[in-house]
C-alpha cells in the first residue's frame, strides 16, 4: 500500500533549493534540480549521514561523509551495491506531492 504527502507550502523548493521533511517517521531530502523535484530518505545508506547537503553533479548526489554517489532519480548507487530509498514526486498546480509506502502500524 502507498500513500501520499503533502509538501507544506512554506517549503521553499524553487529551482536550486533543498529542503527537508518528515514522513512516516523518517527525514525525507527534497530537491530541486533543474525544476525537476526529488525525493530521497536523507539518511545515507552506508552509515545514515544526511544526504540533503551533499555535493550536487546534475541529478547525483554525493554523501558528505565517505563520498558515495546517488542518483537522486531512483537511489541506485554509483557503480552499483546499495541505494538509498526514492519516492516519487508530483508536482500538480504548484502543490508537491510524494508517494510513500504505508507505514507498518503496530496492530496494539
Ligand atoms: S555514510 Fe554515506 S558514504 Fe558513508
Amino acid at each position: 500500500m502507498k500513500h501520499t504527502i503533502e509538501v507544506p507550502a512554506s517549503v521553499d523548493l524553487s529551482l536550486g533549493k533543498r529542503a527537508r521533511v518528515q514522513a512516516n517517521g523518517s527525514d525525507i531530502a527534497l530537491f530541486n534540480v533543474d525544476g525537476q523535484i526529488y525525493a530521497i530518505d536523507d539518511s545515507c545508506p552506508h552509515n545514515g549521514a544526511s544526504l540533503l547537503f551533499g555535493k550536487l553533479d546534475g541529478r547525483w548526489v554525493q554523501c558528505p561523509a565517505h563520498g558515495l554517489r546517488f542518483d537522486l532519480a531512483n537511489g541506485c548507487m554509483r557503480g552499483g551495491g546499495m541505494n538509498v530509498r526514492a519516492y516519487p514526486v508530483d508536482v500538480v498546480e504548484g502543490c508537491i506531492r510524494i508517494t510513500l509506502p504505508t507505514p507498518i502500524t503496530d496492530p496494539q
